[in-house]
């Protein structure tokens, strides 16, 4: 315990001139402020105004008599944590019982020694003000463990996400690949039957009644045109599920123990094709446009997967304030005023970082919003739409796993840059 003189504001309560004058002038001197109340009704209506730190409470008093005081304090939830002293006289013990039995923690003496009164005083200031510190520092770790929680939980579905995510993209890729590796030999095939066909056609120039019918009746010419065609767009779409595979694959990539050397926009391409379904038009509005500006950036030493996570909630944000913008927007607004996000990537001039830039013209922020952005379970989202979350793991992987920098900048209305700054080789 430090040996700083404890002051406090004390409330004398007393109906006798003579005790308060006494009192009062020897905490004073001893540095405390004091106020003063003449009964117990004057005492209660002043603690509701302003809180004492500790109360010397008369017994016998006219109107309400110092016990009666103490219980209604003890009574009120605002006021029931302030220690109470009774003073009573010396010979008075069944008073002092009474006292403590009521919530009181102590009591002084009549006539004072202020040398006592003084020293017990301070015991009690100082542990109520030590109570009250402890209180604020169990709320203060409360609030903090609660916040780790949340965040683990989160890391732990992210990554159990991601694992059922690379699984997946990695059954897929088996199937995808005898596809996409039969279907230009099947192309080749159709091709050669029909050049066949042709060459049937052309050498016999009658066929059976039979044969002629059946060509009808298939209708050999449309085949003919749409087979190829028809083939050709599965190709199309075997491709489409190869783009998606493999971006899954990259975006769930597992994160290793030490970073490692990552392409930087083969994780945002990843990411974007993610998202891909929430930056589709709908009836109300166009699609979002993503604008790529990309530099020309080295490998970068990073946890790939992390990082993927981190523009995963910049864009899935970008997305909502679009979303948010467009509310009361017609079509044809939003047509002449797009919805965009620019992703734009360059290295510092110094060239030890990277620099990554998600800019929205989405609702922007008001500054007291875009103050406590990075802060565990703040948003301004609806329930079941935000956790708070997003930007607090984003802050904690570009921080502390990368030693970079995130920071915003936003104006309501006109939209928001987020910008991330990576060192290259410095991930820890
Ligand atoms: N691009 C943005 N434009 C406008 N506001 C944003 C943007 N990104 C984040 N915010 C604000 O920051 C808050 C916190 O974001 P985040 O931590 O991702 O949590 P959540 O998205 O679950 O609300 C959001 O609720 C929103 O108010
Ligand atoms: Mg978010």
């Amino acid at each position: 315990m430090n040996s700083t003189p404890i002051t406090g504001l004390i409330l004398i309560v007393d109906d006798t001139p003579t005790n308060l004058d006494v009192i009062s002038e020897a905490l004073v001197n001893a540095g405390h402020n004091v106020a003063i109340a003449t009964s117990g009704e004057r005492a209660l209506q002043q603690v509701e105004r302003r809180q004492p730190d500790l109360i010397l409470l008369d017994v016998m008093m006219p109107g309400i008599d110092g016990f009666e005081t103490c219980k209604r304090l003890k009574a009120n939830a605002k006021t029931r944590d302030i220690p109470v002293m009774f003073m009573t006289a010396v010979a008075d013990l069944d008073n002092k019982v009474k006292g403590l039995k009521l919530g009181a923690v102590d009591y002084i003496t009549k006539p004072f020694q202020e040398e006592e009164v003084l020293t017990r005083v301070k015991t009690h200031l100082q542990l109520y003000f030590l109570t009250q510190n402890l209180e604020q520092q169990v709320e203060q770790k409360t609030a903090a463990l609660q916040a780790a929680q949340l965040q683990i939980i989160q890391r732990e579905k992210l990554s159990a996400l991601g694992n059922l995510v690379a699984g997946i993209a990695h059954e897929i890729a088996n199937p995808v690949g005898f596809l996409s590796g039969n279907i230009q030999p099947a192309l080749d095939y159709i091709k050669d039957l029909f050049g066949l066909l042709d060459l049937v056609q052309k050498e016999s120039s009658n066929f059976s009644p039979a044969i002629e019918k059946e060509i009808e009746a298939i209708d050999l010419e449309f085949i003919r045109k749409d087979l190829p065609q028809l083939v050709g767009s599965m190709k199309e779409g075997v491709n489409r599920i190869k783009d998606i595979s493999n971006s899954l694959r990259i975006f769930a990539r597992a994160d290793s123990i030490s970073p490692i050397a990552c392409n930087i926009h083969d994780g945002i391409d990843s990411t974007i094709m993610i998202l891909k379904h929430r930056l589709k038009a709908s009836d109300t509005h166009p699609d979002i446009q993503i604008i790529k500006d990309y530099g020309d950036l080295p490998l970068v030493e990073c946890y790939a997967g992390q990082l993927n996570q981190v523009f995963m909630n910049l864009l899935a944000n970008a997305i909502d304030a679009l979303e948010e913008a467009n509310i009361g927007r017609s079509y044809a607004e939003i047509q002449s005023n797009p919805n965009q996000i620019i992703i734009k990537t360059e290295l510092s001039e110094d060239r030890q970082r990277v620099i990554i830039c998600f800019k929205d013209n989405g609702m922007g922020m008001i500054e007291s919003v875009k103050q406590n952005i990075f802060d565990h379970l703040f948003t301004t989202k609806a329930v079941g739409k935000g956790t708070g979350l997003g930007l607090a793991i984003a802050r904690q992987i570009i921080e502390e796993k990368h030693g970079g920098t995130i920071h915003a900048d936003s104006t309501f209305g006109v939209g928001t840059e987020f910008t991330i700054a990576i060192p290259i080789k410095e991930a820890i």
